[in-house]
């Protein structure tokens, strides 16, 4: 390997599910349980640089200008080494990675961070992957990460290795307008999450059985551009996998007092004709689903509802692309040419007024 290939940068957006994978399959390999749909999300971005240095002992990770160290490093460590294995080298690498959203705040960060890891380190690497063996890399590290590799709308099936394109960004003109309700870090992880959910929660098996006629609904309701059976499919799909992790022992419950007053607005809203609907991850932040007219409408709402700390409008996003080697990782403009918004870190103000 030469030199000029050691050196592998990357961005990726993160991804909000429309139909939710919650549990992984018994075959193992981080594989998911049931199929799950997902929206890239344009202003939710991961930029990542990887450098192979024959130099370093261990691998050094940083993210958002913090040294990791114990699980999180743990888990980028055995991403490296699959990518080590197939590259058939052993040096360990230097990361480096930088959200341009509150790392803490419940918004999908490990997708964008392992998809814009694995496109990194793939091309640090030398190797030239397919995007559905980079998915494979991310899925393995975060099954939701395979399936920010796709712009648009993607697929991950149930006990697949790679995810799929469904659709381009430019398919349908939607919107995902995040009200963060609490930037504080999840009382579980979801892999935590999940795994006690599966061993504990008596609905568990009912959750697999119907989760594949949801994503069913989801994906015809997309595909047809269908804004009502999509907002009764998804917010469907979100109170099964919530519902299953309420009736675990003992409960994991992410949703707040502000989550459930919403999920009555947003129904309130619709019922009167608006075009809004919710989704909530393992948090209790609310992704509110409208349609492009629709949006400085729905901001308004959100931004005067109590508990709605911040809005954030997101559009559907690209994939996965490299970056130019060329300048400061968060000014490198990406390989495959597509004009995004600059790329500005959260809370830069305060970093520099600490500096
Ligand atoms: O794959 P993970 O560990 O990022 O878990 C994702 C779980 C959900 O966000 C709740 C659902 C989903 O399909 O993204």
């Amino acid at each position: 390997m030469t030199t000029s290939k050691r050196i592998g940068r990357a961005e990726a957006c993160a991804n909000i599910a429309l139909a939710k994978y919650w549990g992984k399959s018994d075959l193992g390999d981080n594989l998911t349980a049931v199929p799950s749909l997902s929206l890239s999300l344009d202003a939710l971005r991961t930029r990542t640089e990887v450098v192979f240095d024959e130099h370093l002992e261990h691998d050094l990770v940083s993210m958002g200008g913090q040294e990791l160290t114990g699980r999180p490093l743990e888990r980028v460590s055995a991403h490296l080494d699959r990518m080590r294995e197939r590259a058939g080298f052993k040096l360990r690498a230097r990361v480096k990675s930088e959200n341009n959203f509150p790392t803490a705040a419940g918004l999908a960060s490990s997708a964008s961070g392992f998809a814009a890891l694995a496109t990194a380190a793939a091309q640090a690497a030398g190797l030239s992957l397919s995007k559905g063996e980079l998915s494979s890399f991310a899925r393995k590290s975060s099954a939701s990460a395979g399936r920010s590799l796709f712009e648009g709308f993607a697929i991950l099936d149930a006990e697949t290795d790679h995810s799929q394109a469904l659709a381009p960004r430019d398919h349908w003109d939607v919107a995902m307008v995040v009200a963060v309700i609490t930037a504080g870090p999840k009382p579980i992880g979801s892999t935590g999450g999940m795994e006690h959910t599966k061993r504990t929660c008596p609905y568990y098996p009912a959750w697999e059985q119907v989760a594949r006629s949801v994503f069913d609904q989801v994906k015809s309701g997309v595909e047809r551009r269908d804004f009502t059976q999509v907002a009764e499919a998804m917010e469907h799909s979100t109170r099964l996998m919530h519902a299953t992790m309420i009736s675990s022992l003992p409960p994991v419950l992410y949703l707040k007092g502000p989550t459930v007053e919403l999920m009555h607005e947003i129904h309130r809203r619709r019922a009167l004709g608006e075009p809004v609907a919710y989704t909530m991850d393992a948090g209790p932040n609310v992704k509110v689903l409208t349609t492009a007219p629709h949006v400085d409408a729905t901001v308004a709402f959100l931004q005067a509802t109590p508990g709605v700390q911040r809005v954030i409008v997101c559009r559907p996003g690209p994939g996965a692309s490299t970056l130019s080697a060329a300048g400061p990782l968060l000014e490198a403009a990406r390989d495959d040419d597509l004009a995004m918004p600059a790329f500005s870190l959260p809370n830069t103000a305060a970093r520099g007024m600490g500096s």
